[in-house]
């Protein structure tokens, strides 16, 4: 049975905080929002609890996981944070980024993967920050989605893909950002993965440029890279995406040379969209106003999901400006679309 507790996003109720604390201390699973995408979490010090969590997602076990706290005490606590930089992860706490420095203490195997770091992150969600300040331990939450599914950024996502399976799942409508955490490996200091915090927000705090490569864009997929779940298929919806490069006017003349116009659905811009629905007459999914990346990046994986409800041949997504979010947008469908780009 999964009890699903409905809790106000900006103001929880304290009774119902306490209802959905109680199964994370007493060994169960728990899924929450974040700012970012829901989590589906478990006591960080309880390997036994932690690899329930591996069950429910079918999730490779050697995929670590990243662990929520309240406190820069309680991150203390885990892992070994280099002076240099603490001050300003103080201040930047709580926020959609996740730091992986070295473990301070033995941690169960199923949240390091038998590695010698751990990825930790304060939340700015204050039903995810009132949830571990309840349980009065560290919550180690990978996203809410089974395994290479896209990821539920809304309440009735995660109770299409997880009831019955977890032990509560707490309803606060929709996250924020839509898209997961920026992750950085301080010990490189380079961005493994892009998030709603920004290359550019990242080096004003630190005050030094941080580095972003090929893994950080998502345009290469590699065996043993640093970030284990970087080398996973991510986020792909079932029915086959193509990523379309260019203006839209480029694929509606690419397009002319194909005789499939009624067979697919094109995702983008509301602004592309009408275009396209306008020219082709092929069904669209509008992921918000082209001028507004937050909005494109909230609603992405709804998208991506909404795809294959439609039960079209293909998909063909269009490509964003890479600019502030635009990097994790451009990240998770590069990801999405494990690569393939439409030509016609
Ligand atoms: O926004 C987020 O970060 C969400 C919410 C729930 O907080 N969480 C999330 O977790 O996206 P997950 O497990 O889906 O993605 C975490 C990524 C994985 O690719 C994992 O391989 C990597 O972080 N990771 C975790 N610990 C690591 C470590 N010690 N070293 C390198 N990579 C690590
Ligand atoms: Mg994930």
């Amino acid at each position: 049975m999964t009890e699903i507790i409905k809790i106000n996003a900006t103001s929880p109720e304290e009774a119902k905080i306490s209802k959905a604390a109680k199964y994370i201390k007493e060994g169960g699973i728990v899924i929450f929002p974040t700012e970012t995408v829901y989590g589906i979490g478990a006591d960080a010090l309880n390997g036994d609890a932690c690899a329930k969590i591996f069950k429910a997602k079918e999730r490779p076990a050697d995929n670590p996981l990243i662990v929520h706290v309240s406190s820069f005490e309680m991150a203390e606590e885990i892992g070994v944070f280099p002076k240099e930089y603490a001050a300003a992860i103080k201040k930047i706490w709580p926020s959609p980024i996740t730091f992986i420095v070295k473990t301070r203490k033995e941690l169960p195997k199923e949240v390091t993967a038998g590695l010698k770091t751990v990825s930790i992150r304060m939340p700015a969600h204050p039903v995810a920050l009132d949830l571990i300040k309840k349980a009065g331990v560290p919550i180690a939450a990978p996203s809410a989605n089974p395994s290479k599914k896209p990821t539920a950024t809304n309440a009735n996502q995660a109770i299409k893909y997880f009831d019955g399976k977890v032990d509560c799942i707490i309803d606060s409508g929709h996250t924020f950002f839509g898209v997961e955490s920026t992750i950085i490996d301080l010990e490189r200091f380079a961005i493994l993965r892009p998030g709603p915090f920004t290359v550019e927000e990242i080096e004003k705090a630190f005050g030094k440029k941080i580095k972003v490569d090929e893994i950080t864009r998502g345009e290469v997929t590699v065996e043993n890279t640093i970030s284990p779940g970087t080398k996973y298929q991510h986020y792909a919806p079932e029915t086959p995406l193509f990523l379309f490069n260019g203006a839209v006017k480029g694929l509606i003349e690419d397009l002319d040379n194909i005789d499939e116009q009624q067979e697919f659905c094109f995702i983008g811009s509301n602004q592309s969209c009408k275009e396209m629905s306008k020219a082709v007459g092929c069904s669209t999914i509008e992921l918000g106003n082209k001028k507004n990346l937050y909005e494109i990046a909230k609603n992405l994986f709804d998208g991506l999901i909404m795809l294959d409800s439609l039960k079209v041949k293909f998909g063909i997504i269009e490509s964003f400006d890479e600019a502030g979010i635009g990097l994790a947008i451009m990240n998770r469908i590069r990801k999405a679309t494990s690569h393939k780009e439409f030509k016609a």
